[in-house]
């Protein structure tokens, strides 16, 4: 229930009790229209459950919604007919407790379609063995035989239950269905020969007519055609649009198959059907006062058709047999009479048929073990609700007289079962102000001066009784009761509305006017003897055994109609007060049958007679509110301290709710601790703390959903966590193992690098060829920067050892490269110049010891000082012609005589030698290069001597000269010529030379600390050089 408290502002209240301003009819009526219009047809006032006809398909009853109901708690879910049944059921099965759902409520307003819902819920709660689906399938079958017989289209309800029905399930101690038995109440039999406009006789006329097959109707003489009898051609003639009498004609044969009813009986019940159709239309001509049946052939029909003699059954149409204490007078019927007889006779077979039907459904109902099941008994009663109509009659009184009855069972049993709760749960008990129908009972049924009394007394005095005398009796004996009103003493305004034969009861339900026409005569049940008497000797079966040879035996009186209801009647209350009761209240919103229209006044009217508004102010006397302390510890555990998330304490749930209690500030009017459950007096307080929940839940709603955010996010980090890692060591494993394969291929390297550094210097193997194939390519490397950059660098970098061979090789390639860069970069006086000194080292190196310092000079072809340059120059001008001079210097020349000295200049030409003075520049000498050679010492000393040929004796002798750079002039001078032995070198300390003639001279060569020459003693030219 507190599920939709939050919404009662749209949805209304789930339970009235809620209600706060309960005593108000038009804040039930909100209440119950708010939840109609919603389509919550349902609704509770505490247990009762009150049920508006929506009168339309609501997908509300579905297997889904009957296994949402099954186990739960009463106030767990929404209002339904599933709870109500569930709750019984479960009290039935686990607390063995006898149960009984009461469905009452107007016409049209959903008592039989409810009690279907009872029964659905049962059959598919209980098992599925094999042999419980039989029982199952024939309790529920009884319903469409039931309704075909007993139900009719009337002007509220096109299936309009025409009898009152309990109906008992047995079960057996799992609570499988074993079997059942069917009471039936006051079937409403004059509607067999006669129905208002706008209705329609019992469904079975029409479907028997629409659905039987022509071999059947054949048989039992019937047309399709519905005008054919008169029996239906009351009210509306023909078929109903929302009624298919061909198809339900067929399931009721299913039907009655399935129950066990073989062919004959089947056939027999057919026949009987037909029967009365055929007597419906035997009519009477009236001759001399006496009745004659005009069609024989009819009543050859009917007594065919019931195995009857025909003429006996003529004979008791007509005439009427009174046994007067022995004397039997037969006398004949006037037409009146004689179609009264008829119709008693039509509506006696087709009632007794119904009431042999319901024990013949009861028969094959039946437990085949009952042992077990004596106290396992759950009773459904659908029975008619209060009737108030324009015309109210005696059938209207039957009914209203069962609903006070039934009222009174029901205050007895709520207030009886709130008091025994108050008791249970040690509260107080505060007695309830209700109105106690007792009196209205009494008022019909008390023995001697109620009214069922008076009006049999009526009917079964000798004289002529009238129903206005009835009344006129009532009236005597009645007229100061308070809830009997008569027209002579009515206030005026209700005499205005009263007619005289007329009386009002004041039900608990409200005012209700009877006429009491036809009260005797319904209440004497008039079956002539002579008809009884035929039908006891009837071939059909059933209606031999419905018209028994002893009633006509009897002596007694039978029982007047009134006097055998109000027995079942008691009966009934036996019945259901051993049991205990549950309540389905039904109401229909509107008298169009249509969905969604809501008439106030109507529901008003029946929530009136209902007595809801009674129930309510009974159930509200207390508190309005009460609930276990676990359920309500469970709902609101949120609103206090020491009970969220959950109370652990001390005490269980009972100290809990006093925390909760507490916290929620209740004042002590407010509320009550029983044993087991809480009770709260007024909604207001329930609202409050509903409301406090509902802001509460979105705090949770908020925590709930952080959590679950958190717990989301969480999954999918540790999922992705998980899918990292995963990631994470493949490629861990892949980079270790290529780390594993560097390092083995590096251990692999280093290993070979070892073992080829260990036999580096042996010739190439399997070992070493890699490292020495490296130790090359790295003294390459290291070869290529460390080059020597100059000519005359000898340096070479080292080299391991199988590159010497190649350094060797590359040492000089390097060396001839670098000589080939320095001579390409020589200019021509450059290599001018090395080629001269090339010569003379080729000449003179090892051979004469002044050739050392002459190295580092280069060599220059003129040696002349400046200031006889000019001079020379003008000589070689003058005298050279196509010669070319070589070189030229200044010397010193030694006599051959004597040795001294004089300056001069010698000139080489590419021919000769000329010698010149070295003060006037005139040639001396010349001397052909072809002619003369030249001799030097190996020594320290520049000392040349000419050896002159004697073919040039006019040269007298050799010449002596002293050059000053000996060197370099010997090196042009076989550079001129081209050979070098033109140029001698003596290794000997003394010279010889000519002088002339033959004779000779000698120089001496001698080393001292000072270079010079001179004429020694002997006559020698001695020459000192130093060393
Ligand atoms: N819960 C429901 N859901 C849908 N339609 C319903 C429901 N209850 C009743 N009805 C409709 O209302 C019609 C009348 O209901 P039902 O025959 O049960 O009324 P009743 O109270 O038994 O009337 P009566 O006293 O005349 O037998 C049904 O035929 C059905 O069309
Ligand atoms: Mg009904």
């Amino acid at each position: 229930m507190e599920t939709s408290l939050h919404e009662r502002d749209r949805a209304g209240f789930q339970d009235f009790v809620l209600l706060e301003n309960y005593q108000s009819e038009d804040a039930f009526i909100e209440n119950l229209k708010k939840r109609f219009q919603e389509n919550l047809i349902y609704t509770y006032i505490g247990q009762v459950l009150i049920s508006v006809n929506p009168y339309k398909e609501l997908k509300i009853y579905t297997d889904l919604h009957i296994k949402a109901y099954r186990n739960k708690h009463f106030y767990e879910m929404p209002p339904h007919v599933f709870a109500v049944t569930d709750n019984a059921f479960r009290s039935l099965i686990e607390e063995n407790r006898g149960q009984c759902v009461l469905i009452s409520g107007e016409s049209g307003s959903g008592k039989t379609e409810a009690s279907k819902k009872v029964l659905q819920y049962i059959a598919a709660c209980s098992g599925h063995q094999t042999t419980v689906e039989g029982v199952k399938d024939k309790l529920l079958k009884s319903n469409p035989v039931l309704e075909a017989f007993g139900n009719a289209k009337t002007n509220r309800n096109d299936n309009s239950s025409r009898f009152g029905k309990y109906m008992d399930i047995q079960f057996d101690y799992k609570g499988v269905p074993i079997g059942g038995n069917i009471l039936n109440y006051l079937l409403e039999k004059s509607r067999v020969v006669a129905q208002m406009g706008g209705e329609r006789n019992f469904h079975i006329f029409y479907q028997l007519l629409a659905g039987a097959d022509a071999s059947l109707l054949q048989e039992l003489r019937l047309e399709r055609a519905l005008d054919t009898y008169s029996y239906l051609s009351d009210g509306l003639k023909g078929s109903v649009p929302s009624i298919n009498d061909a198809e339900n004609f067929k399931s009721v044969q299913q039907a009655l198959t399935i129950i066990d009813f073989a062919n004959e009986e089947q056939q027999e019940i057919f026949s009987i059907v037909a029967s009365i159709l055929h007597l419906g239309n035997i009519n009477f001509t009236e001759v001399e006062g006496n009745a004659q049946v005009n069609s024989r052939d009819l009543v050859v029909t009917v007594s065919r058709l019931l195995g009857v003699n025909a003429s006996e059954l003529g004979a008791a149409l007509t005439h009427r047999t009174i046994d007067a204490r022995g004397d039997v007078v037969t006398s004949p019927l006037n037409q009146e009479l004689a179609v009264y007889a008829r119709d008693a006779l039509a509506k006696a077979v087709y009632d007794r048929l119904f009431s042999w039907l319901v024990q013949r459904l009861n028969i094959s109902l039946q437990a085949k073990e009952t042992r077990e099941a004596r106290n396992n008994v759950m009773g459904i009663l659908d029975i008619y609700g209060f009737e108030i109509f324009n015309k109210n009659n005696f059938e209207q009184f039957c009914i209203n007289f069962c609903n006070e009855k039934l009222q009174q069972l029901f205050i007895e049993l709520t207030l009886k079962s709130e008091q025994d709760e108050y008791r249970r749960e040690g509260i107080e008990w505060i007695p309830v102000e209700y109105f106690d129908n007792k009196v209205i009972c009494n008022l019909i049924e008390e023995k001697h001066k109620g009214i069922i009394s008076i009006l049999d007394e009526e009917c079964l005095r000798p004289g002529e009784p009238t129903d206005l005398t009835f009344l006129e009796k009532l009236t005597h004996k009645l007229a100061e009761h308070h809830h009997y009103v008569c027209h002579e003493k009515a206030p005026t305004h209700i005499q205005k509305i009263m007619l005289r034969d007329e009386f009002r009861l004041v039900h608990y339900a409200g005012d209700v006017t009877y006429s009491v026409h036809g009260f005797l005569d319904k209440n004497n049940d008039l079956l002539f003897r002579d008809l009884k008497e035929t039908l006891s000797k009837a071939g059909n079966s059933i209606v031999r055994s419905c018209f028994p040879e002893q009633e006509l035996r009897s002596k007694k009186r039978p029982e007047t109609a009134i006097t055998q209801f109000k027995t079942s009647l008691n009966n009934l209350m036996d019945i259901l007060m051993c049991k205990e009761p549950s309540y389905i209240r039904c109401i229909k919103p509107n008298d169009l049958q249509t969905s969604g229209v809501f008439n106030d006044e109507l529901v008003l009217h029946q929530v009136k007679y209902l007595g809801l508004m009674e129930n309510l102010r009974v159930r509200r006397a207390g508190f309005a509110y009460r609930r276990s302390y676990e359920l309500f510890l469970e709902r609101y555990k949120s609103l206090g301290k020491a009970t969220w998330p959950n109370y652990k304490g001390p005490g269980g749930a009972k100290a809990g709710v006093q925390l909760l209690v507490k916290d929620l500030g209740y004042d002590n009017e407010q509320y009550r601790l029983g044993e087991t459950k809480l009770f709260i007096r007024w909604p207001r307080t329930l609202f409050d703390t509903e409301d406090a929940f509902q802001a509460r839940k979105h705090e949770i709603a908020a925590i709930i959903q952080a959590h679950w955010k958190g717990l989301l996010q969480r999954r999918k980090y540790l999922k992705l966590r998980a899918q990292v890692i995963i990631l994470q060591s493949y490629c861990r494993r892949r980079l270790a193992q290529q780390a594993a394969k560097q390092r083995r291929e590096a251990a692999d390297k280093i290993r070979a690098f070892i073992k080829g550094f260990i036999t580096r210097n042996d010739p190439p193997n399997g070992f070493n060829e890699d490292f020495i194939a490296n130790a090359k390519r790295m003294w390459l490397l290291r070869l290529a920067k460390a080059l020597p950059k100059k000519v005359l660098d000898k340096s070479w970098p080292s080299c391991p050892a199988h590159c010497q061979e190649a350094s060797t090789y590359l040492h000089r390639l390097h060396r001839l490269h670098l000589a080939r860069i320095y001579r390409l970069s020589l200019t021509p006086q450059r290599k001018r110049q090395f080629e001269l000194k090339t010569l003379a080292e080729k000449v003179f190196k090892g051979k004469k010891n002044n050739y050392a310092a002459s190295v580092p000079a280069p060599f220059i072809d003129d040696r002349i000082p400046k200031d006889h340059i000019q001079k020379v120059n003008d000589f070689v001008a003058r005298t050279f012609g196509s010669e070319q001079l070589k070189y030229q210097s200044f010397c010193t020349k030694f006599d051959r005589h004597g040795y001294k000295s004089r300056e001069r200049f010698i000139l080489l030409s590419n021919t000769a030698i000329y010698v010149l003075d070295g003060k006037t520049y005139k040639q001396k000498h010349r001397l052909p290069l072809d002619k003369i050679d030249f001799t030097l010492t190996n020594n320290n000393d520049d000392l040349m001597v000419i050896r002159i040929p004697l073919d040039l004796k006019k040269d007298k002798g050799d010449l002596i000269l002293i050059i000053p750079y000996i060197i370099e002039f010997g090196t042009y001078i076989i550079d001129t010529v081209g050979t070098a032995g033109i140029v001698n070198i003596v290794d000997r300390d003394s010279l010889e030379h000519n002088v002339v003639k033959g004779k000779g001279g000698v120089i001496d060569i001698q080393t001292g600390a000072e270079p010079g020459v001179m004429r020694d003693k002997s006559g020698h030219l001695v020459v000192t050089t130093v060393q």
